[in-house]
C-alpha cells in the first residue's frame, strides 16, 4: 500500500506533490520521490526514508514545471533503498511511472523484457510496468498503458508521464485505489482525496480497468479497449484529517474495513483456484526440507501470538506436524528443545519486536530453519530469517492490531495448505474444498462489514458493564483471547479470554448481571459443548452475546443477543470471528471515550525487552 499523487495545471507541480505526499505518508514511508516534466525532460528526485529526507534532498533546487507525479512507498518487492524508490523510468528516461499495488507476474514479464533488451535498475515490480509501457509505446501513452494493463496480473494504480506527451498524465487501476480531483485549469490524481483536498472537493473515483487521461482542462476515462466512459464528479465534505482516514473517524475503523482487501492481497499469487494448488515462493524451503520437519515452534507476542495459536490448530489438523507456540518473551528463558528438524515460524507485524527477534535468533542458534511472517519488507525479522512470507496488509497505523492479525491468520492457513500439499496429508478433494473456502473468506468478511448494526447495538448496551468474558473452544480460543485483548487495550475495561471448558475451574465465579459474556458459537465440532457453557453462564444471571452463524435456530434459546457471521470451514472461522470482536472493542471504546488509535501506555512497535 503506497501513496501516489499526480498534478497538471498552471501552478508549480513539485510543492503540490510534496504536500500531497505529506497527507499520504500514512500509506507508506520507506522512501519517497517526485518526477516533474519540463522543457528539459523528466526530472526525477527520490530518497530512501521518510518524506523529510526527500524534502532535504530537494532543498533550494526544486524541479520546476506544471506537471508531475509523486510517490511515498510501502515496500513490497525490493527493500527500501534509493534505487527501489519510485518514480521508475523506462530505458530512455522518457516514460516515468509511480505505482501502488503488486504486479504478480512481474518475474515472467521482466524475463521477457530483458530478453527484448530492456535494462533494469531496481528490484521492484513497478519498474516492469515502465518498461512494458515503453515496449508498447507508439506515440499514444494511453493506448500503450491499455495494452500493458491487459498483460499485467495483480493489483495496480499506475500514474504515468511521458516526455513525448507533455500535456497529460495517464493513469490506470485494478484493485488499488485511484481518485481524480477535478479542478479549474488544473486536475489531480491520487490514492485518496486527502492529497488534493486543499485544492478541490470535486472527485471522480476510477473503477477497475479504467484508464484515465488528465490534461489541464479535460478528463477522459476509457475502459481497457478504449471505449469512453461517462463518470460525473461528486463532492466530498470531509476535512483533511478525515480524508486521510478514508472518511472513518479513526484509523482503527478504517483498518477494520480494509480487511477484505488485505486478505485478498495476502492470497494473491499464492492461492489460485485455476492452478489447483498453493504456491509460496518466499518460504525458501525445499519439498524435502518440508517433509523432514518433525516439529514447528511459533514465536510471537500479543496479537501475533494469538494468530500463532490458531496457526497451531490449522497446521496440526491439516499437516499432522506437532506445533508449539511460545510467547516470545518466555522462549529463551525456558531452555526450549529445538534442533535442525524443527522449523521456527516467527510472526510479527512490525518485524522489529525485540522479544520476537531474540526468539528468532535463539531458534536459529539451535539449528532450526526459521521463516518470518511479517508486514514490513526489509524488517529485522525478514532479514534475519531463512525465508519470509509477507502479509500484504499495508501500513497499520492504529496501535490495536486488526488487519495485521487476519492477514497473519491467512498466511498461516496458506502455510498449512502448502505443507499438507507437499506432505500429502490431505485428500485432493478435501484440499480443493479448503482452497475454495479460503478463497471465499474476503467476500464473507465483506458481508460482515456491510452491516454491523447488531454489534453497535451490543456495544451500546455493554460499554458500561463491569467487564467482559470471552469464551470459546478449539481454534476459536485464539479469537476469545484476541477479542479480550482488543477491549482491554483500547477501552481499558476488564476483559478475559477463556477456553469455555475452563469456566467451571474458576472464571465462572466472576459472572453476575454486570459482566457480559461473549461466546463464540459458530458451527464447530464443539458446538454442543458451547451451548452447555452458555447455559452455565445464564444460570448465574450472566448476559450472553453469541457469535453464531445465520440460520442457527438453536442458539436463539440460549443467548440474550446474537451477532451473526457467515459460515465457513471451522479452521478458517477465526478470520470472520475477529471482525465483530474488533468492531465490538472499537464501539465499546468509542462509547467510553479513550483515544482509540493511540491508547495510553502502548506503542505500535515494542523494541525493548
Ligand atoms: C495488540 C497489538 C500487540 C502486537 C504485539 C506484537 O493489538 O498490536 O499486541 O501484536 O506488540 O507486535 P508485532 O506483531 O509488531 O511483533
Amino acid at each position: 500500500m503506497c501513496g501516489i499523487v499526480g498534478y497538471i495545471g498552471e501552478q508549480n507541480a513539485c510543492p503540490i506533490l510534496v504536500d500531497g505526499l505529506k497527507r499520504l505518508e500514512y500509506r507508506g514511508y520507506d522512501s519517497a520521490g517526485v518526477a516533474v516534466l519540463n522543457g528539459n525532460g523528466i526530472d526525477v528526485r527520490k530518497s530512501v526514508g521518510k518524506l523529510k529526507a526527500l524534502e532535504t534532498a530537494l532543498e533550494n533546487c526544486w524541479p520546476k514545471g506544471g506537471l508531475g507525479v509523486g510517490h511515498t512507498r510501502w515496500a513490497t518487492h525490493g527493500r527500501p533503498s534509493d534505487e527501489n524508490a519510485h518514480p521508475h523510468s523506462d530505458c530512455t528516461g522518457k516514460i516515468t511511472v509511480v505505482h501502488n499495488g503488486i504486479i504478480e507476474n512481474y518475474v515472467q514479464l521482466k524475463a521477457r523484457l530483458i530478453e527484448e533488451g530492456h535494462q533494469f535498475k531496481s528490484e521492484t515490480d513497478t519498474e516492469v510496468a515502465a518498461h512494458l509501457i515503453e515496449s508498447h509505446y507508439k506515440g499514444d501513452l494511453a493506448e500503450a498503458i491499455r495494452t500493458a494493463a491487459k498483460e499485467i496480473e495483480g493489483s495496480f494504480a499506475l500514474v504515468v508521464i511521458a516526455q513525448e506527451e507533455p500535456d497529460k498524465i495517464v493513469a490506470a487501476r485494478r484493485h488499488s485505489p485511484l481518485v481524480i480531483g477535478v479542478g479549474e485549469g488544473e486536475n489531480f490524481l491520487a490514492s485518496d482525496v486527502s492529497a488534493f483536498l486543499k485544492y478541490t472537493r470535486d472527485v471522480i473515483y476510477a473503477d477497475d480497468d479504467n484508464v484515465v487521461t488528465i490534461t489541464r482542462n479535460n478528463i477522459k476515462i476509457t475502459d481497457l479497449d478504449g471505449n469512453p466512459l461517462d463518470k460525473k464528479p461528486r463532492q466530498v465534505d470531509w476535512d483533511a484529517a478525515m480524508a486521510e482516514r478514508g472518511g472513518y473517524e479513526h484509523f482503527m475503523l478504517k483498518e477494520i474495513h480494509e480487511q477484505p482487501r488485505a486478505l485478498r492481497e495476502t492470497m494473491r499469487g499464492r492461492l489460485s483456484l485455476e492452478k489447483d494448488c498453493v504456491e509460496l515462493p518466499g518460504i525458501n524451503l525445499t519439498d524435502d526440507e518440508i517433509r523432514g520437519i518433525d516439529r514447528i515452534i511459533m514465536i510471537a507476542c500479543g496479537t501475533a501470538y494469538h494468530a500463532s495459536m490458531a496457526g497451531k490448530y490449522a497446521i496440526e489438523h491439516l499437516c499432522r506436524i506437532p506445533v508449539e507456540v511460545d510467547v516470545a518473551s518466555e522462549l529463551r528463558y525456558r531452555d526450549p528443545i529445538i534442533d535442525e528438524h524443527t522449523l521456527g515460524i516467527v510472526i510479527s507485524q512490525s518485524g522489529e519486536t525485540l522479544d520476537t527477534i531474540v526468539g528468532l535468533h535463539e531458534a536459529k542458534s539451535k539449528g532450526a530453519k526459521v521463516i518470518a511472517i511479517t508486514n514490513v519488507v526489509g524488517s529485522m525479522a525478514a532479514r534475519d530469517s531463512d525465508g519470509v512470507l509477507y502479509t500484504y496488509a499495508g501500513p497499520e497505523i492504529a496501535v490495536a492490531s486488526t488487519k495485521a492479525y487476519t492477514t497473519q491468520l491467512m498466511t498461516l492457513y496458506l502455510i498449512a495448505l502448502y505443507f499438507a500439499q507437499v506432505r500429502g496429508t490431505l485428500e485432493p478433494e478435501r484440499a480443493r474444498q479448503l482452497r475454495e473456502a479460503l478463497w471465499e473468506l474476503p467476500r464473507r468478511a465483506e458481508i460482515i462489514l456491510d452491516d454491523y448494526r447488531d454489534v453497535i447495538a451490543a456495544a451500546e448496551r455493554y460499554y458500561c458493564f463491569n467487564g467482559f468474558l470471552y469464551m470459546a473452544r478449539g481454534i476459536n480460543l485464539a479469537s476469545a483471547l484476541e477479542g479480550a485483548l482488543k477491549v482491554k487495550e483500547i477501552s481499558y475495561m476488564h476483559a478475559e479470554g477463556y477456553a469455555a471448558g475452563e469456566m467451571k475451574h474458576g472464571p465462572i465465579a466472576m459472572i453476575d448481571p454486570t459482566f457480559a459474556t461473549i461466546a463464540v458459537t459458530v458451527k464447530s465440532a464443539t458446538y454442543d459443548k458451547m451451548l452447555s457453557n452458555i447455559r452455565e453462564v445464564k444460570a448465574r444471571s450472566g448476559e450472553v452475546i453469541a457469535i453464531a452463524n445465520p440460520h442457527d435456530e438453536t442458539i436463539k434459546d440460549y443467548a440474550d443477543r446474537i451477532i451473526t457471521i457467515p459460515e465457513t470451514e471451522e479452521i478458517f472461522s477465526p478470520v470472520l470471528v475477529a471482525l465483530p470482536l474488533q468492531l465490538m472493542a472499537y464501539f465499546v471504546a468509542h462509547s467510553r471515550g479513550p483515544a482509540i488509535d493511540q491508547p495510553r501506555n502502548l506503542a505500535k512497535t515494542v523494541t525493548v525487552e
